[in-house]
């Protein structure tokens, strides 16, 4: 399995498995059956609100001697209601007590966005401007976190060069990870640029632009990546799936990837995409896809009242 090796000398396997939207009744056994194929990476968030089933799997896999924990690479994330120095504390210590665990290889701070942690009362916003908590409040904090040792490794996800800036420029710590939505029509050259130069590992989610999101009610417009005909092309050549050519050339792009699946056949499939090599036409002819699409386009925060908006989001400077 293909390994970065992060500014604190740790080495992140690539290749990964995502959990938002694993139900609890599924996750347990898409975790065991993952470890028993080799996975060695478990993407995880508080929010996702299936960490303590997926630490009695991760404890079980332990126990039953299918892995160490050593062998093993888990993240999680802090979510935007936690992000004042005491919640997020309290936010770690839930997520290890959950994931039944001593440490975290990585914690990343979720989004560049403020929630309220109290219910707002009618017609409140149940946003926070972020100058309410600094974000370099909140990374002094993640470094404190990582100093007691709770996560090895500490990062940030959702963010832009502007505001991975402004915590460089504050603490002087470049952050380990910036995980972000990545799949053949969203590309970030640009953000890609700058983490590469700054050592900044990019990790792709929705690798596979959510899976059939559009084969869902209300989002018919949009882009089937499955259905693209260079991908089906490339997948063709290989005789391999256009799911397994995305992940693959994620890895080979030099970003981690952490496809999402409870389905042992896709689990199976997804990191058998490691086995494959594209060429460098294959590689050229997949970066001449990009359109700037997003599956994930981060418009929840930006509803109403809200003092965010999607240029401070994604804007690239
Ligand atoms: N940091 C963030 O803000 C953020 C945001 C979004 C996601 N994430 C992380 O990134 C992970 C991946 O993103 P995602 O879950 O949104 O989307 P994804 O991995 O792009 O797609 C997952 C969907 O694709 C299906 N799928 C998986 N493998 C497949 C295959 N080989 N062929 C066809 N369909 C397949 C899955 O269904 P089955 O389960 O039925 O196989 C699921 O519906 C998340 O789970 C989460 O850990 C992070």
């Amino acid at each position: 399995m293909e390994k970065f090796k992060l500014h604190s000398g740790d080495e992140m396997p690539l290749f990964g498995l995502g959990t938002w939207k694993s139900p609890e009744n599924m996750v347990y056994d898409a975790i065991r059956e993952a470890i028993r194929l080799g996975y060695r990476h478990i993407d995880c968030a508080r929010i996702y609100g299936n960490e303590a089933v997926i630490g009695r799997a991760l404890n079980d896999a332990f126990s039953e001697g299918d892995v160490e924990r050593k062998e093993m690479w888990i993240t999680s994330k802090l979510w935007n209601t936690h992000h004042d120095p005491d919640d997020a504390q309290e936010a770690i210590q839930t997520t290890l007590n959950d994931l039944q665990l001593n440490y975290l290889d990585l914690y990343l701070i979720h989004w560049p966005v403020l929630l309220k942690k109290e219910k707002p009362q009618e017609g409140e916003s149940h946003f926070l401007p972020i100058s309410s908590i600094p974000l370099t409040t909140t990374w002094k904090k993640m470094q404190d976190i990582r100093n007691q040792g709770l996560t090895r490794n500490i990062g940030v996800s959702n963010f832009n060069t502007k505001v991975l800036n402004e915590i460089i420029d504050a603490t002087g710590e470049i952050p380990s990870v910036n995980q972000v939505e990545s799949q053949p029509y969203l590309q970030h050259n640009l953000l890609k640029k700058y983490c590469d130069n700054k050592g900044i590992l990019i990790t792709a989610y929705c690798p596979l632009g959510n899976g059939n999101k559009s084969e869902k009610e209300g989002f018919e417009n949009t882009p089937h990546l499955f259905l693209d005909p260079t991908l089906n092309a490339i997948a063709e050549n290989h005789d391999a799936t256009p799911a397994q050519i995305m992940i693959r050339w994620a890895v080979q792009r030099g970003t981690s990837v952490i496809p999402k699946s409870t389905n042992a056949g896709r689990l199976a499939e997804n990191l058998n995409a490691m086995n494959i090599q594209l060429s460098d036409q294959e590689m050229k002819d997949i970066s001449g896809l990009e359109k700037g699409f997003r599956y994930i386009n981060g418009d929840v925060w930006c509803k109403g009242n809200s003092p965010y908006t999607l240029e401070q989001l994604w804007g690239e400077y």
